[in-house]
């Protein structure tokens, strides 16, 4: 997939106007092998053999609601233990990547997995943007559903064209709390839906989060954070949190040089 130069235009447009874009993934074969990934690992490590729908949309018809959490956390050490599913991961938003942040990028060492049973309340994220709490403005986040996602199965987002508005709330009612501050702009609030086969790459500095699931199936999704290398960085560092992906020889090379110890020559 290649976005020629006005593809990349209206991209950012729609991008700087809604604070996010849905589209197509980049690679549609690269998605299904994630999906399997985890269908392989579910069915090994649950000893199960269902369909696809049934493994994922209707999970919670599987799954105890208490073994929910450490069965979450092995998938992401699985996922996470090399770097094949994290170029799988990248192939699918690439273009777009490419289009609004650049083409050297840093990515999250640890790919993160959400899994949200209907009517569970135990992980919610109420209002927040995540530069509210240390992260870098830079940051973009690539949210990726293994399954489609609607209304409150899904994440909402507060557009830039509301962010003023949520500002003046703060500042008038001296509000501080994430579910206050949802509930001041509850209206206005944007439900994304994200289809499989659609991948959604939003910015973390518009505040965001989601709700008790009230749909009647699972959610699965994943996210992951990518920046520019020579961004400025937040809490998240460089070579802890983040790891480059694509440097470009001529960086490599900087990042690299050592300093001889010897006298300058001010005339060079
Ligand atoms: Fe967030």
């Amino acid at each position: 997939m290649y976005l020629s130069s006005q593809k990349e235009k209206q991209l950012s447009k729609e991008f700087l106007n809604n604070g996010y874009v849905i589209k197509k993934v980049c690679n549609q074969k690269d998605l299904n092998k994630i999906k399997k990934i985890f269908e392989n690992f579910l069915k090994m490590k649950l000893k199960i053999n269902k369909n696809n729908n049934l493994l994922f949309d209707q999970f919670h018809k599987i799954i105890k609601k208490k073994n929910l959490n450490s069965l979450r956390l092995d998938l992401i050490s699985y996922i996470n233990k090399d770097n094949q599913f994290k170029s799988l991961y990248y192939n699918i938003c690439r273009d777009y990547l490419d289009a609004l942040v650049g083409n050297e990028l840093v990515m999250q060492n640890n790919i993160n997995l959400s899994i949200q049973l209907p009517r569970d309340g135990d992980s919610l994220l109420p209002l927040h943007s995540d530069v509210w709490s240390g992260d870098s403005p830079y940051e973009i986040v690539v949210w990726l559903p293994l399954v489609d996602c609607y209304r409150t199965k899904s994440m909402y987002i507060l557009q830039p064209k509301d962010y003023k508005f949520l500002i003046s709330r703060i500042k008038k009612n001296n509000i501080k709390d994430g579910d206050k501050l949802f509930k001041s702009v509850e209206k206005k609030v944007k439900w994304l839906k994200v289809n499989y086969g659609e991948v959604l790459i939003f910015n973390q500095s518009l505040p965001h989060g989601n709700r008790v699931n009230k749909e009647t199936s699972t959610r699965w999704s994943m996210n992951c954070r990518f920046k520019s290398v020579f961004s400025p960085y937040g809490d998240k560092k460089f070579g802890e949190f983040f790891k480059p992906i694509t440097l470009k020889p001529m960086s490599e090379i900087g990042m690299n040089y050592i300093l001889p110890n010897i006298d300058r020559d001010e005339k060079n």
